[in-house]
C-alpha cells in the first residue's frame, strides 16, 4: 500500500499508509490526524483540505481542475504547490509523496 508523508501545522512529520483507492484527504483523515476539516467530505466544494505537495511530485499529479483552482483562489494561503487533497488519489506511483497541511483560512 502506498505511503504518504504528512507534515502537520506544527512542523511534525509522520508517515502513514493509504488504503487502496483512498484520496490523500481520506488517508490523512483515516490516520487519525485531525488538522484537515474536509468539511464537504471530498466533493470539491469547501477547500478545507488544502495541502502543499512536494514539488518533486508535482508533475506526477493530475492537473488542477478549474473547480479546484477556483476554490484554491479563495485561500490567502494558495501557493505554487497548493492542491485540494480530496482531489488526489493515492496510487503506488505516488508512494513517498510528502504533503504539508496548509494554514487554516
Ligand atoms: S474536502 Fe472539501 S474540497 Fe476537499
Amino acid at each position: 500500500m502506498p505511503e504518504l508523508n504528512v507534515v502537520t501545522r506544527d512542523g511534525a512529520q509522520q508517515t502513514i499508509t493509504a488504503s487502496a483507492n483512498a484520496s490523500v484527504m481520506e488517508a490523512i483523515r483515516d490516520s487519525g490526524l485531525d488538522e484537515l476539516l474536509a468539511l464537504c467530505g471530498g466533493c470539491c466544494s469547501c477547500a478545507t483540505c488544502h495541502v502543499y505537495v512536494d514539488p518533486s511530485f508535482a508533475a506526477t499529479l493530475p492537473p488542477v481542475t478549474e473547480d479546484e483552482s477556483d476554490l484554491l483562489d479563495g485561500s490567502p494561503h494558495r501557493g505554487d504547490y497548493s492542491r485540494l487533497s480530496c482531489q488526489l488519489m493515492m496510487t503506488d506511483e505516488l508512494s513517498g509523496l510528502t504533503v504539508t497541511i496548509a494554514p487554516e483560512d
